[in-house]
């Protein structure tokens, strides 16, 4: 199934008609309406020269953790390891920042823009354990794709 939304990605991603936030948008959109446990899908990126997080377009209820210091949370944590990091049971992690309470996993991966992290996607599920290895590959293959336009 991931494999197939990789060309829908791309076209979208090579809009060059769009600006870069509508393609992004098209982008969480396209995610969360074609993954059944992809519930809420956002970037994040590197506020400037701060050591902080802000919430870039996102698809998926309103959320009021627009920005995330690193070091906190699941996004902030892979701010500074630079590494996926997938929570299978969000109880179960001490370092969470809790948006809805209908959420039972994330995924968080990396974006590197000429080898620096300089965002990440985020992807909360309302399923328990649903992320596997291919979500990480399809996901670091929108990222790198997305590195190309920003
Ligand atoms: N749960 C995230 C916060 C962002 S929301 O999922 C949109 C975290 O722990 O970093």
């Amino acid at each position: 199934m991931l494999k197939n939304l990789r060309q829908k990605a791309m076209t979208i991603i090579s809009d060059t008609d769009a600006s870069v936030d509508v393609r992004l948008q098209g982008i969480c959109t396209l995610l969360k309406e074609s993954v059944p446990y992809y519930d809420w899908v956002g970037f994040y990126f590197k506020n400037g020269n701060k050591e902080e997080l802000k919430l870039g377009p996102y698809a998926g209820e309103p959320t009021d953790h627009t920005i995330i210091p690193f070091g906190k949370g699941i996004c902030g944590q892979v701010a500074v390891s630079n590494k996926n990091l997938v929570v299978p049971d969000v109880k179960a992690q001490d370092n969470y920042i809790a948006c809805s309470l209908n959420v039972k996993s994330e995924i968080v991966v990396p974006l590197f823009v000429n080898g620096k992290n300089i965002g990440q996607i985020d992807i909360d599920s309302n399923s328990s354990n649903p992320f596997t290895q291919e979500d990480e590959r399809f996901l670091e293959f929108v990222n790198r794709e997305v590195a190309k336009i920003l």
